[in-house]
């Protein structure tokens, strides 16, 4: 039996009335309690919105362009991922919380929960936020394709169904829709840089001035074209500290379809039929009726 046949598919559990991993509700207790320093920096997302790269260019950021020091571990071990664990297990272990308790400040975070569920620590110290999001289209196809290649998450079922999955948000971290909405909302009240994906690609340069300027960082021109590369998907791709190739051998299946996929805005032209479309654009409507947030699903 290969490792792939051995790893078995996520079991989901639920806090609060969202869809987690099993190991996230053992460990909720102390997620909940978790204590963040003032110094602490989060990245949030929903899943698949853009995560890892959002990390690479704040660790590129605070590493001041040394490529070297942003390549000591992998994305995964560099930012502890706050509600992810993993038990002893040929894929290895994994603690998020452990890492973070015994990383020295400033620490970096990575978090795909929605916002009502950020440990109040974060708030209380008045730790700044980056979150980031990606239109839903794009989002629900890059998920898809995430569970089809990665065991650690539930089966997504045909592309039609995981669609519905997506829409009535019984996914991992729940409602896409909840999920922007809420951070948006939160952006009003806390110290949150909000992020749109489409945005990234469309102007790197632009967004990653923004995040200098949220972090309050200043880097030469040599420095950010540095960043600017370094960051890009063609790089990412082929760098093993960032491409996930390192980690999560035999419960991720990178021939099934790479985490570094395509990184493109408006690939889900290639996944919706035009029934599909209709369908999802008017519960979409519906779904976003109470929010003044407006994405774009094509550049
Ligand atoms: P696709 O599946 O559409 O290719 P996350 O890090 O939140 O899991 O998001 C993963 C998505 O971001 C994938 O989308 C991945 O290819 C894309 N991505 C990763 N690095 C990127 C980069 N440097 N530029 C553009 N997209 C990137």
């Amino acid at each position: 039996l290969s490792l792939q046949q051995t790893v078995p598919r996520a079991e989901i559990c639920e806090v609060e009335g969202i869809p987690f991993a099993k190991s996230t509700c053992s460990t909720w207790d102390q997620v909940w309690k978790f204590k963040a320093r003032p110094d602490d920096l989060l990245i949030a997302t929903y899943a698949k919105a853009g995560t890892t790269w959002t990390q690479e260019i704040v660790d590129m950021i605070q590493q001041n362009g040394d490529v070297e020091k942003c390549r000591r571990a992998t994305t995964y071990r560099r930012h502890p991922f706050l509600e992810w664990s993993i038990q002893e297990s040929p894929a290895g272990s994994y603690s998020g919380l452990e890492l973070a308790e015994a990383m020295p400040s400033p620490r970096t975070i990575k978090t795909h929960l929605p916002v009502q569920l950020v440990p109040p620590s974060f708030w209380e110290q008045n730790c700044k936020v980056i979150y980031v999001a990606r239109n839903a289209k794009d989002n629900l196809v890059s998920y898809y394709h995430f569970h089809r290649m990665n065991k650690g998450m539930p089966d997504p079922g045909t592309w039609e169904e995981f669609m519905e999955k997506f829409m009535t948000g019984k996914v991992l971290w729940g409602s896409w829709y909840d999920h922007v909405k809420g951070w948006w909302k939160a952006k009003d009240k806390h110290r949150i840089l909000y992020l749109f994906y489409e945005d990234m690609k469309e102007n790197p340069k632009q967004e990653i001035q923004k995040i200098l300027k949220f972090l309050e960082k200043d880097v030469n021109q040599e420095v950010l074209n540095k960043i600017l590369h370094n960051t890009s998907f063609e790089i990412m791709k082929e760098n093993p500290m960032t491409n996930y190739t390192k980690e999560f051998q035999g419960v991720m299946d990178h021939s099934v379809s790479p985490f570094m996929r395509k990184g493109v805005v408006g690939d889900w032209k290639n996944y919706f039929t035009v029934a599909q479309n209709k369908k999802f654009d008017e519960d979409y409507k519906k779904k976003m009726a109470d929010t003044s947030l407006v994405f774009r699903t094509e550049l």
